[in-house]
């Protein structure tokens, strides 16, 4: 076998990140030695644990270390003691500085229902059943790149929300090509009733949809898309959609899957490409070995994917599913909290089902 070897820069972060990319660390290392890869790890202080230790959300030599590994692994960013809003260093700008930085337009996160977690979420098992969809969000422009400030004595604050077209146009054609390799439907969700920007998006979707005539489109407003997303999930496929409406759908989609602990992304641009878990630092959880690492485990196989490993991502993929059923889940999935795994255990338990020959 040949060997392969990858620099992965880990910026483990806040809270519970550093639990649960431990977990991530300990799955990928179990993969590299079935496959033969070695995986360099160079461990950065990005968020909270950056501001406390270098006055700075994401030090120099932080993002030096990013610009130069194959991918970035990244844990969670924040915490309660820099959550007021009037502070000037936030941990949340690390993290919005290195995804600019590195160009990752596209964030892409997918969400499906796991049968052995259905009876977890709030929703009817018929809804939610056989859902399996993946949000597009763009992720360096819009509102959350956008002019902002103060005006009028402090009295008036704005926040622009802007879009050039060849920034619809490239996370677009990533929607397209997705569900080429899915069940080849799109879905625009935007605001085009009352938005120019949404209105922009739907032009560029609608010139852009002529090149994918194999694809099926359509739109729905954000309002309506927050609905259909608890009525009828299955009805979704690619969504692709702008950075904040991203935000907020995706944290929703979570609900169908029985909890936020399960969800892994993927940021992606031209050259780099960043993997977290959707879910916070979760800081009340923190050093307590209950968090769910599953969403950082599934976010380390997005990674092996994007490296080209795409055996050991479905291994890992097929080590989760069958962790679930066989009911080694951290607390957050448990019905009955005395039968939880801590979360090195869940971690462990993952591993060890690689290593088991699939039959
Ligand atoms: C996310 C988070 C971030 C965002 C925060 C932490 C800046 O909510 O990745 O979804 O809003 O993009
Ligand atoms: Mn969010």
């Amino acid at each position: 076998m040949i060997e392969k070897k990858f620099t992965i820069a880990v910026l483990p972060g806040d809270g519970i990140g550093p639990e649960v990319v431990a977990e991530a660390v300990k799955v990928l290392k179990a993969v590299g030695s079935i496959h033969n890869i070695t995986f360099e790890l160079k461990y950065a202080d990005m968020g909270a644990v950056a501001i406390d230790k270098h006055s700075v959300p994401l030090p120099k030599d932080t993002m030096q270390i990013c610009m130069e590994a194959d991918a970035v692994l990244l844990g969670a960013i924040g915490d309660p003691k820099y959550d007021d809003p009037s502070l000037t260093v936030r941990p949340e700008q690390g993290l919005l500085s290195l995804r600019k930085a590195l160009g990752l337009f596209c964030n892409v996160r997918p969400v499906r229902a796991y049968d052995a977690l259905l009876e977890l979420s709030p929703l009817k098992r018929e809804y939610v059943s056989g859902a399996d969809l993946v949000i597009y969000r763009e992720l360096t422009g819009g509102i959350y790149f956008g002019e902002q400030g103060r005006k009028h004595n402090n009295t008036y604050a704005y926040d622009v929300c802007g879009y050039h077209i060849h920034e619809i146009e490239r996370i677009v054609k990533l929607a397209f090509e997705a569900a080429r390799l899915r069940r080849s439907k799109v879905t625009l969700v935007d605001k085009a009733n009352v938005l120019e920007s949404s209105r922009l998006w739907r032009e560029v979707f609608n010139t852009m949809k002529k090149e994918y005539t194999d694809v099926n489109t359509d739109y729905v407003l954000v309002d309506n898309a927050a609905m259909q997303m608890i009525q009828n999930p299955s009805s979704f496929d690619v969504i692709v959609t702008s950075n904040i409406f991203g935000d907020i759908i995706s944290d929703e989609a979570s609900v169908i899957c029985g909890s936020l602990g399960m969800l892994p992304s993927a940021s992606l641009g031209e050259e780099h490409g960043l993997f977290e878990p959707v879910h916070g630092s979760y800081p009340s959880a923190a050093g307590k070995n209950i968090a769910n690492p599953l969403a950082a485990i599934l976010s380390a196989a997005l990674m092996l994917r994007h490296l080209g490993v795409e055996a050991g991502a479905l291994q890992i993929e097929e080590a989760v599913a069958h962790c679930m059923e066989e009911s080694f889940l951290t607390e957050d999935l448990c019905i009955d909290k005395s039968k939880a795994c801590s979360c090195s255990e869940v971690g462990e338990a993952v591993a060890t089902a690689l290593r088991v020959p699939v039959q």
